[in-house]
């Protein structure tokens, strides 16, 4: 018997996605501490918007913002960041519609291709990415160096950093 009233792929009435404006940061910032990820701050995401404008971008229904997602574009290699939807709104396909406007936006500025990270243990998210078309790449490994925190001036010198 073909199943009816399924959640999956039931895209809420009036779903839109459109560029990031400076007025969704206090619900973009909601949305990514109650989905578990990291909050830009304001300073970081108009850093963000100087480089990659057009890249960033919320799900809106009916006027509440109910997922978000950023592309980054270098010139060679695009990547996909922060992509979060909602809790009340998940299994409609936003987060697909979100990925697709992102997909076309990079591929319109040249991108053959992107990346993204994601934990091994993110289910829904290895899904989803899965469901998009992206594969897991065997033959890379991650690697990652944490900056140590900018130092006053006077303090570099002394360290010998300001030869
Ligand atoms: C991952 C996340 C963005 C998915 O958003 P979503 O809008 O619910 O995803 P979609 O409705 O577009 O799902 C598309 C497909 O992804 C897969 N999927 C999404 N959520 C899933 C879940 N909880 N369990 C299993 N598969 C899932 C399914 O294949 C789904 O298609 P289907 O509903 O037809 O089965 C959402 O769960 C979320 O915000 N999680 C917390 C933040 C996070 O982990 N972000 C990713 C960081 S890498």
């Amino acid at each position: 018997m073909k199943r009816t009233n399924t959640k999956s792929n039931r895209r809420p009435a009036g779903l839109q996605v459109r560029p990031f404006r400076l007025e969704d940061y206090a619900a973009v910032a909601e949305l990514w501490q109650t989905s578990g990820l990291a909050v830009d701050s304001r300073e970081q995401v108009r850093r963000r918007l100087k480089r990659d404008r057009g890249l960033f971008l919320v799900a809106e229904v009916k006027g509440k913002l109910v997922g978000v997602a950023m592309g980054g574009w270098d010139g060679r290699r695009a990547s996909l960041w922060r992509l979060a939807v909602s809790p009340d709104f998940q299994r409609r396909g936003v987060a697909q519609a979100l990925m697709c406007e992102l997909e076309s936006r990079l591929q319109a500025l040249g991108a053959g291709g992107a990346f993204l990270l994601v934990w091994h243990e993110n289910r829904p998210a290895l899904k989803l990415y899965r469901k998009c078309g992206y594969e897991p790449h065997p033959g890379v490994l991650f690697m990652y160096k944490e900056f140590p925190a900018p130092q006053p001036a006077a303090k570099k010198r002394s360290q010998g950093c300001d030869q």
